[in-house]
């Protein structure tokens, strides 16, 4: 038995019909996969280019074998990847907002306010109903005959989006509801996560490698607008109803009978509760639940005063819009003050140098802190805060909370100001900062480990080397598994093979036949033209087409280093830094990128290395056929297109000496539309530009004789 082929490297020609059967089942459950990281928030295991191929080749074999086309298929999802909205809902009664109160005096005159406005005397009593602010995201839940049908985010107020399936998967939100009801019933509140719960989240998140939320309010909204319900499903939602809308009748006089029907119905209660008679109890109930807040499970942020009496609610109505019979009280933001032990330095994925202020641990409003962010050079010279001092703290929702002052008065001696550093604390590399930028870089990419495993992507990237078999998921593993740490390890990872514990043809998911494949997918791309390998080095702000035109311009790699040395002088009178700004999408900030990548120690010995194992080819002009149909022309495309991607068709364009442009003007000479082609194909048909289909397209360029 001989099978040399893996299955999923068959073409889809040659597969037999069990194969293919095989192979649907195999694509729908990692398509499903992957759909899932992709929405678990910026965690996608895989390239976008990749996934696409995966959808492809499922889509190829379902033309094939129509019949073998699964209930699961994946091409009966709309695709994930691709942001299907949601639906648009008109809430019947507008969810409004409320107007906030900061101090007794704005609650005293919120009280004269109520009264005046109801003819009624200063000195009587009327009764208010007081819950806590809980800090989440709004929804509007649709009952019929006690059946929820629908439940809806507040939006502009007037139409919100339609989140029912997901609603539906929060434990709190009764799908039925008990005892009597209207029949047609709008409940309001609020859909949020608890403290512990978020902490909880971010923990795995942080140990998944994944984005980290905020505060819980982020984390609750991030995890309602999930396209696929299955994960909001995961996510510890919670949700207190405070109010209502729509009604078909209304079995309550006021608030806090409201509050009993919900109860009846199964909803929990928002507490602690409570009514008031004056503004003695107004005040009372704030000064408590201030010293309760730090230990409740959620975020609150203030207390929501409503007239009781329904009937004086309707009476009272609303102005602009919030009600005349509500208002919301505001906690000041929580605050601690501590003492800041450290200024350390963290460097992100694209090299940006974080400074992060290490506190003593301090209890802010229920969260213990012990680091905050310090943003970055400027804000640390603003606040004038020195590593010894004692800081005040405030954390306002959020978890990660804002340094506001040092205390002058405590700050012993002369303790000396933060010197930022202009090196990577990570590889040592120098770190420049440009102007008019606040952020300070690394700028040693080619070797910088908080970078690394970024540039490794990127190096071996489709239009970069584009190496097979060398996605992302397996880049960061060999990565962490110490096998490749720069660029140039790719290349001395067969001859290092043996020493590895254990070998690559031995580790999971891996046999002899997929690693030599690997080590030959990586021979064949040893030999590769310069701007690609401009291009791969990833240096900042050079993309694709400004690696080509460095390409052209300097031709050879030894030419382009030792020219970026002589500009490296930056004085107005430097030809060789004159030369480099002549070249067109190259202005001083590109170019100080680019000399500094090239000035930087550490990247010039890793391209020594590069070019001890592959050949660069020195950038060679293409004719371009003088019989070319299309030599001149100005081509722009759009939509999805069938046969190739949108870059190997710009590629080919212009290598038969056409100009590709991203928008239509009246200088186009076509426009060649893909499938869902918007609002280009409109403009283009409105300027009389000539419309080509991908066929008429090929069909074209292909003509030239
Ligand atoms: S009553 C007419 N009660 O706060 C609006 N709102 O700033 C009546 N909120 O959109 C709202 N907890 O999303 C009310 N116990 C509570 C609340 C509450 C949170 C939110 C609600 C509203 C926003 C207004």
């Amino acid at each position: 038995m001989t099978q040399t082929i893996p299955l999923d490297d068959k073409a889809v020609d040659n597969l037999t019909k069990a194969e293919a059967a095989q192979e649907l089942a195999r694509l729908a459950k990692e398509i499903a996969k992957h759909d899932e990281a992709y929405h678990t928030q910026d965690s996608p295991i895989i390239s976008d280019a990749e996934y696409d191929q995966m959808r492809q080749r499922n889509e190829a074999i379902e033309a094939r074998f129509p019949e073998l086309v699964r209930d699961d298929s994946p091409s009966h999802k709309v695709g994930s990847h691709i942001s299907e909205k949601f639906e648009k809902i008109e809430h019947d009664v507008p969810m409004l907002s409320l107007s906030n109160a900061f101090s007794d005096e704005d609650m005293s005159d919120f009280d004269a306010r109520v009264k005046r406005f109801l003819n009624i005397k200063q000195d009587e009593t009327i009764t208010y109903f007081a819950e806590p602010k809980i800090d989440g995201l709004s929804c509007a839940l649709v009952y019929e005959n006690g059946t929820l049908k629908q439940a809806a985010t507040r939006g502009d107020g007037q139409t919100g989006e339609d989140i029912t399936v997901n609603v539906r998967t929060i434990e709190d939100v009764p799908h039925q509801l008990a005892g009597e009801f209207p029949q047609r019933l709008e409940v309001r509140g609020e859909i949020f996560m608890r403290k512990s719960d978020f902490l909880k989240l971010n923990e795995a998140r942080e140990a998944a490698g994944e984005n980290l939320f905020a505060n819980p309010r982020n984390a609750a909204a991030g995890s309602v607008r999930q396209l696929d319900s299955s994960i909001t499903a995961k996510r510890p939602l919670k949700f207190l109803a405070y109010g209502y809308g729509a009604l078909s009748e209304r079995p309550f006089e006021s608030q806090s009978s409201f509050r009993d029907c919900l109860e009846q119905w199964g909803f929990s209660l928002n507490e602690p509760s409570q009514k008031c008679e004056s503004l003695e109890d107004i005040e009372n109930y704030y000064r408590d639940l201030e010293v309760k807040r730090p230990d409740l499970d959620h975020d609150i942020d203030g207390i929501v005063y409503k007239v009781d009496d329904i009937t004086l609610q309707e009476r009272l109505g609303f102005v602009s819009r919030a009600p005349r019979w509500a208002i919301a009280r505001k906690f000041p933001a929580e605050k601690a003050i501590t003492k800041l032990q450290d200024i350390i330095i963290q460097v992100g994925r694209t090299g940006a140098l974080t400074p992060v202020a290490v506190l003593e641990p301090v209890n802010v409003g229920g969260v213990m802190v012990s680091r905050a962010s310090l943003h970055n050079q400027d804000e640390i010279e603003r606040k004038d805060v020195r590593i010894g001092d004692f800081v005040e703290l405030q954390r306002a929702g959020d978890v990660i909370p804002q340094i506001l002052r040092p205390l002058l008065e405590k700050r012993k001696g002369d303790a000396p100001a933060f010197i930022f550093p202009d090196h990577c604390p990570i590889c040592g590399s120098e770190a420049i900062r440009e102007e008019d930028e606040a952020v300070t870089r690394c700028t040693g990419g080619l070797v910088c480990e908080a970078q690394a495993v970024e540039r490794l992507k990127h190096f071996v990237s489709k239009y970069a080397l584009d190496i097979d078999g060398l996605g992302d998921k397996i880049i960061r593993q060999f990565f962490e598994d110490g096998l490749i740490n720069t660029p140039s390890d790719i290349f001395t990872l067969q001859q290092r093979n043996h020493n590895f514990d254990p070998p690559i043809e031995k580790r999971e998911g891996w046999g002899q036949k997929s690693a030599d494949n690997l080590f030959q997918a990586i021979e064949e791309k040893k030999e590769i033209p310069l701007a690609r390998f401009i291009y791969a080095l990833g240096i900042r702000q050079i993309g694709q087409a400004t690696a080509k035109k460095l390409a052209q311009t300097y031709k050879d790699l030894d030419n382009l280093k030792d020219q970026m040395h002589l500009a490296y002088s930056g004085e107005d009178d430097n030809q060789a830094l004159q030369n480099l700004l002549a070249i067109e999408d190259i202005g001083p900030a590109v170019a100080k990128d680019l000399i500094a990548f090239f000035h930087e120690e550490h990247n010039l010995k890793e391209l020594e290395r590069l070019k001890d194992h592959m050949t660069i080819m020195p950038h060679e002009e293409q004719k371009i056929d003088e019989a070319s149909p299309i030599l001149g022309k100005t081509v722009v495309f759009t939509g999805t297109l069938k046969m190739m991607s949108r870059n190997e068709a710009k590629a080919q364009a212009e290598l038969l000496g056409a100009k590709v442009s991203s928008a239509i003007s009246s200088q186009t000479d076509y426009l060649v539309a893909g499938e869902k082609a918007g609002s280009k194909l409109k403009k283009a048909q409105n300027l009389g530009v000539t419309i080509l289909s991908e066929e008429e397209w090929k069909n074209l360029i292909n003509n030239q004789e």
